[in-house]
């Protein structure tokens, strides 16, 4: 397995291209099974998720047709071209759902398009037990029926789907996508309370009214859909990826540094943003995308909860922890929206960092200095936050387990790199 080597101590300087969205890639991937029409995705991220995307739909006879920047350098985001004349298979095999819990989002669209589907439970996972109850609710409520039968969902609608009013009780981004591509194709209304507001369900959404769905509200926690018989095909540029711009950011705050992430929006960060802005780092829109600083003085130790959007996001906790293992005082992390998502803390302490946990808070105390380790962790953002203290404890880190990276971080190395740190990646032998 690979390995990534990092030499701390340097600010990094320079600029960062921000890819297209990997959370918004996967589900917009799955709108292909909802048309016979081409669907084409522009500002497509290049990662080991979407990989296992395009496997999975090609399995359900999608024909996925990727087309990348002929020079593959960072930032050129590749195109893709999905085209679902016919579905050929409406299992969602073990083997691909265990390997990305996204894989549950074609459940909507295979029901909706072909009146059954048979999709592996994707199980529990690294960050917590994770069920699917809400979306299995939402699809009841829309006239499917149901069973769990060896492991899989078996779900009918002989005669389709019809449009139903669905009350979350509390916030699930893929629930709501789910559900959301199901109402596209039901008979009838279908109103979705308590939606998830995540840039990515938006964009989810915009690139469903492109092939022509009824969808109002978008953007609020009350999405209201009139099914159609029938959707068309599109091209929708992905929006910008606010988990690697908000990485991004840390890394620039972290190291002392100074940023510019292009093609990026301050409003997908707002909330990041805020937070780092107390904590002493500077951040200024541009007409390409965002600069981040940290020029002049400490950073300062500052609270945060994680919450829907538009709070603080999840996916950022444990880089923000990385940030403030260095900043003076103390910082109180909660984390409310998954039960078990503090693995990184062990590793961090492992490079000297000060940290207690209870339940679902860690505080920790800014110490003067981290020191480099070997280091590993078993998620994407949890791997992420390692690489974070690394770029700045003294000596070398070496992290292990990089795979968990190439799921989520479009070339990571090559972009800390262009700004000046000392990243390598130690290719396994064999
Ligand atoms: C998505 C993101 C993930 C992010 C998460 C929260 C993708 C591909 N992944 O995951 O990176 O961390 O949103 O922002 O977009 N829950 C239930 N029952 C359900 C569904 C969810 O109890 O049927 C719970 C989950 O266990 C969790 C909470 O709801 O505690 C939020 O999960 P959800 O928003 O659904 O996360 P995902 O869509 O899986």
């Amino acid at each position: 397995m690979d390995r990534i080597r990092i030499r701390g101590g340097r600010p990094l300087i320079g600029t960062i291209p921000i890819s297209g969205a990997k959370n918004a890639a996967l589900p917009l991937m799955a709108t292909t099974l909802l048309t016979d029409q081409p669907l084409t995705l522009t500002n497509m991220p290049r990662l080991v998720d979407i990989a296992t995307m395009a496997t999975l739909l090609a399995q359900h006879g999608v024909d996925v047709h990727r087309n990348d920047h002929p020079n593959g350098k960072a930032g050129f985001g590749g195109e893709m071209r999905l085209t679902t004349a016919n579905i050929t298979s409406t299992t969602a095999p073990y083997e691909l759902v265990r390997r990305m819990r996204a894989s549950v989002l074609v459940l909507g669209p295979l029901l909706a398009r072909c009146g059954r589907a048979r999709v592996s439970l994707p199980g529990g996972c690294a960050i917590g037990t994770r069920p699917v109850d809400l979306h299995i609710g939402g699809l009841r409520q829309m006239g499917a029926s149901i069973d769990l039968v060896g492991g899989y969902i078996e779900a009918e609608a002989p005669k389709g789907l019809s449009g139903a009013t669905i009350v979350f009780p509390m916030v699930s981004v893929g629930a709501t996508e789910n559900l959301l591509m199901a109402a596209t194709l039901a008979r009838g209304d279908t109103e979705l309370v308590n939606a998830a507001r995540e840039p990515e369900v938006v964009d989810l959404a915009r690139c469903l009214q492109a092939m022509g769905a009824d969808i109002e509200g978008i953007g609020t926690d009350r999405l209201r859909i009139r099914g159609r018989d029938r959707l068309g095909g599109a091209r929708h540029a992905i929006v910008s990826d606010r988990i690697e711009a908000g990485t991004y950011a840390m890394a620039a705050a972290i190291t002392g540094g100074r940023i510019e992430l292009l093609d990026t929006r301050l409003e997908l960060i707002l909330a990041v943003a805020k937070i780092l802005t107390n904590a002493g780092v500077e951040f200024t829109e541009t007409a390409t995308g965002v600069v981040v600083s940290r020029a002049n003085g400490a950073l300062i130790g500052v609270d945060v909860m994680t919450e829907p959007f538009p709070g603080f996001p999840t996916d950022l906790q444990a880089q923000m922890m990385a940030v403030m293992c260095t900043a003076q005082g103390a910082a109180m992390i909660t984390e409310t929206i998954f039960e078990n998502r503090f693995m990184h803390v062990p590793e961090l302490m492992r490079m000297g960092a000060n940290i207690t946990v209870h339940q679902a808070s860690a505080l920790v105390r800014g110490v003067g200095r981290l020191t480099g380790a070997p280091v590993m962790a078993t998620d994407l953002r949890a791997s992420v936050s390692l690489v974070l203290a690394g770029l700045v404890a003294e000596g070398t880190t070496e992290l292990n387990r990089v795979y968990h990276l190439d799921r989520g971080y479009d070339r990571l190395e090559e972009k800390l790199a262009a700004c000046g740190a000392s990243v390598e990646r130690i290719k396994a032998e064999g």
